[in-house]
């Protein structure tokens, strides 16, 4: 047993169901590129019949990215099936259907309300006609993992004869424990007969902190496909984390079936810091400190005796060398004196390629960033490329801003934006200067009832001079799904950080209504 493990990434679909997170069209660009620098095999870009959003995200990642295969995903349906074929069309034969069905009981009997029989005629017909429309064709068995074993393996082998190419079986709910997917995997290898005409694999949610150590059991058994998110982001508590189980597989190889010193995948390990930051910046979901890999303590040693050993020699204390997953890469902090082609070429190592336009937007913020502090960090950097991807498109655009607060003051706000090329003053006064720039927002964008139920600021980088980054979620009335809509805003001064996250949520919630009225 030694093929390679092939990597499908998620985030751009099951990562992004995950609540809090929602990325426009360009953030998911950025993400895709940056998973195409990682080595991922298969991108699922998206689903592309669920939104008039998705389907361009899906279709504008298959024109884009060139080395990895683009999937869409697609229930068993036909209208699905026929969307996810025309989204991923541009990224020709490596454009994949992702068709999914559910086969446990409980599915069955209370979503379904289908038999064995009928579940499984559909999974063949779904198949057939994927594999009328595109060559390489996933079949997923939703919750798999509490599927019979023998009806699991029936159908298994009835989609393979229909023309999947890969077939998944998940552990849906998070449920399953790495002794039983290693049987779950087994009986499909020995009980198969066509099990060689395909790819085996495994996609883990994480509802019981099992997720990477399913996944890895499965690859023991022998999966070849593993399914996941970078930094685990998902449904409920996520999925699992492709850069955890890409590294289990790299540090001990022997112990899930490949040679010590085989390299068990295709990732280029040295792009998964990068790729972690990419992912959360854009998705708006940092990452814990303490997350293996990823997280900023995750080589960090306190302690005196730690930190003797590792001086002594790495390994005593280490068990992955930090640079191998792209730690340690800083360079120095860009100035104000920066120009255009630095600042660019420091975009291009944060993984992030941008339109002429764009950068000139993102240097234009820069330099004012540079005029208020002495060192602009990669961090601060990279906040501005999300704060100006998030507002690429927007209905409003910040021009100026202007308060005053003080103890014995009324805070008041003058804020101008722009829409459509047109200015637009007004002011208000507020209960705080925070407050006072949300009012002045509403009176000139028309706002009613936004009520801001979250607001969360952070600081981007070090230092006391550091970007100020601002996430809130404000209810809007007019929101169909009546869900909060987040907003994310950076700037040097925190009020004005908490003004552009502001007007962020008001363009989000224009687009939002702007779908559901054309549904
Ligand atoms: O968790 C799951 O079962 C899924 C399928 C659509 C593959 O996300
Ligand atoms: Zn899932």
């Amino acid at each position: 047993m030694n093929d390679k493990v092939l990597f499908f990434d998620t985030t751009l679909r099951d990562g992004e169901q995950c609540p809090g997170a929602s990325m426009n069209l360009r953030q998911k660009l950025e993400v895709a590129r940056q998973l195409e620098k990682l080595g991922v095999d298969i991108i699922e870009a998206g689903f592309p019949v669920i939104s008039d959003g998705d389907f361009e995200a899906v279709s504008t990642i298959a024109r884009t990215v060139k080395k990895c295969r683009i999937a869409g995903l697609a229930r068993c349906v036909e209208k699905d099936i026929r969307a996810a074929a025309a989204a991923v069309a541009p990224a020709g034969d490596r454009a994949r259907i992702h068709t999914f069905l559910a086969t446990s009981p409980l599915h069955r009997e209370f979503k379904l309300k289908k038999s064995k029989e009928e579940i499984l005629a559909m999974a063949v017909e779904g198949v057939k006609l994927a594999k009328s429309l595109v060559n390489d064709v996933e079949f997923s068995a939703e919750d798999a993992s509490r599927t019979e074993l023998d009806y699991l393996a029936q159908v298994v082998e009835a989609v393979i004869d229909a023309g999947a190419t890969t077939v998944n079986l998940p552990d849906t709910v998070g449920f399953t424990t790495p002794a039983e997917y290693t049987k779950m995997i087994e009986y499909m290898v020995k009980f198969v007969p066509n099990v060689d005409k395909c790819v085996l694999s495994v996609h883990c949610h994480n509802d019981i902190g099992l997720a990477v150590a399913n996944s890895l059991a499965a690859v023991a058994a022998g999966a070849r496909q593993v399914e996941g998110t970078i930094n685990g982001i998902g449904e409920r508590a996520g999925n699992a984390a492709i850069e955890e189980v890409s590294m289990a597989l790299s540090t001990r190889p022997e112990s899930f079936g490949f040679a010590k010193g085989e390299k068990p995948h295709n990732l280029n390990t040295r792009e998964i810091v990068t790729t972690s930051r990419v992912v959360a910046r854009m998705s708006g979901l940092s990452v814990q400190r303490s997350k293996a890999i990823v997280g900023e303590n995750a080589f960090a040693h306190s302690s005196g005796i730690h930190q003797h050993g590792i001086l002594a020699k790495r390994e005593t204390y280490e068990v992955i060398d930090p640079a191998e997953v792209g730690w340690g890469e800083t360079e120095l902090p860009l100035t104000k004196h920066s120009g255009r082609a630095a600042v660019k070429a420091r975009l291009e190592k944060l993984g992030h390629t941008l339109s002429d336009e764009e950068l000139t937007q993102v240097f234009n913020r820069f330099k004012k960033v540079g005029d208020s502090k002495k060192f602009v960090y990669d961090d601060d950097l990279a906040s501005l490329v999300n704060d100006s991807l998030d507002t690429h498109n927007a209905v409003w655009k910040m021009i100026a801003l202007q308060f005053t607060s003080g103890s014995e003051a009324v805070p008041t706000a003058t804020v101008t934006l722009e829409k459509e090329g047109k200015r637009f003053t007004d002011c208000a006064i507020g209960n705080g200067p925070v407050n006072a720039c949300f009012k002045a927002i509403d009176r000139i964008t028309r706002t009613k009832g936004g009520e801001l139920v979250e607001y969360n600021v952070r600081s981007a980088s070090a230092g006391q001079d550091a970007l100020g980054e601002v996430t809130v979620k404000v209810q809007f009335g007019t929101d169909c799904s009546c869900k909060p809509v987040s907003g994310k805003g950076a700037a040097t001064d925190v009020i004005e950080a908490s003004a552009r996250a502001y007007l962020n949520a008001v363009n989000r919630n224009l687009k939002l209504v702007e779908i559901a009225t054309k549904a």
